[in-house]
């Protein structure tokens, strides 16, 4: 996946505007990895694959003694190297006790017992928003299998887009008004980023992006049973129609009463849309704002509005066979 390695990618903004995953969800992934067992605590060594600026990999300090993240990006490891004395002096831990290196997650598979995935001493290998951009899930989950502690846990999680689920004076709207708003909000995005070939549709390295929309499915049917034991897949779909959705999404990321220019700010940071300025030099227009200009016109958004959003969302456990 070359975009977020491009030296014109913005990855401090990455870091910005991404979604950074709840510490609820941390706990449940903490749970499985421990088996619940306080006692457990802390693991020895967690390896964070497509670690990027690090969203996921600080986090991991939690529960881990030894964390180290990888990405085949110098540009995201550079990022995230020069936040690390501000992340671990906030969180009051040694900054030797993370590291960041850049390479692919295939040169491990390639290297194997030779790279950072060791001789089977990793407690918890976990790849976050990334997998759907690794080439060869079979030879991926024996590598990942092989570098794992017997009972040792691989975890991958993921997000879809944003989906705004209320607005600020929705409670002015009929419920049929406000739900035709919330979806048409959705329909505006989706021209722009998937459905228009003259705008990002066809920027998307594929297929990365389309394995993502469908939820990993494309992942998740190569996991090796014979390798993996308490394979543990959770998927959430938002339906506004539905929104809130209190307690139904293990990994809940919800951002509330965020101005309008927050879902902006998100989308500027979508590989297709970089790809498609790339191609376009000046001819491309500026998706994010185009967007927010036809919510204004076409919902009466405007940039006093503040939006409540979520993301369709999923992870995948499993544990290391005996
Ligand atoms: C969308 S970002 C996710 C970053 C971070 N894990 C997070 O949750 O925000 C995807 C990252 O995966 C990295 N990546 C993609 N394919 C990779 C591969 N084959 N090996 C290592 N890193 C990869 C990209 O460079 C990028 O930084």
């Amino acid at each position: 996946m070359a975009t977020f390695s491009k030296v014109n990618f913005k990855s401090l903004n990455y870091n910005t505007f991404r979604p950074h995953y709840p510490a609820s969800f941390y706990k449940i992934l903490s749970d499985y990895a421990i088996g619940k067992d306080p006692s457990k605590l802390p693991i020895g060594k967690s390896v964070d694959l497509g670690c990027g600026t690090g969203v996921a990999t600080y986090p991991l300090l939690n529960i881990s003694e030894k964390v180290i993240g990888l990405d085949l990006s110098a540009n995201m490891i550079k990022t995230a190297n020069s936040l690390k004395q501000e992340r671990c002096k906030e969180m009051g831990v040694e900054s030797n006790r993370i590291e960041f290196i850049t390479g692919s997650v295939e040169s491990l598979v390639t290297k194997g017992e030779s790279s950072i995935f060791g001789k089977g001493d990793v407690d918890l290998i976990s790849a976050a928003q990334c997998i759907h951009w690794f080439q060869d899930y079979p030879k991926f989950f024996e590598a990942s299998a092989k570098s794992l502690k017997s009972g040792g846990t691989l975890a991958y999680w993921f997000y879809i887009d944003p989906i705004v689920v209320d607005y600020s004076g929705s409670e002015n709207d009929t419920k049929e008004v406000k739900i035709s708003k919330l979806h048409r909000s959705r329909e505006i995005i989706d021209k722009y980023l998937y459905d228009d070939p003259n705008f990002a549709g066809p920027h998307w390295e594929q297929p990365g992006r389309n394995i993502l929309r469908e939820y990993l499915e494309e992942v998740n049917k190569n996991i090796p049973r014979d390798l993996f034991e308490d394979i543990q897949i959770n998927q959430f779909h938002a339906d506004v129609e539905n929104a809130p959705f209190p307690g139904q999404n293990d990994l809940d990321i919800v951002n509330h009463k965020l101005p309008v220019s927050a879902v902006g700010d998100y989308i500027g940071t979508n590989s297709g849309y970089h790809n498609y300025k790339e191609v376009n030099g000046e001819k491309a227009i500026d998706i994010p704002n185009q967007i927010l200009k036809e919510w204004e016109t076409e919902l009466g958004w405007d940039k006093e509005t503040t939006v409540e959003f979520v993301y369709n969302t999923g992870y995948t456990f499993m544990k290391r066979k005996q």
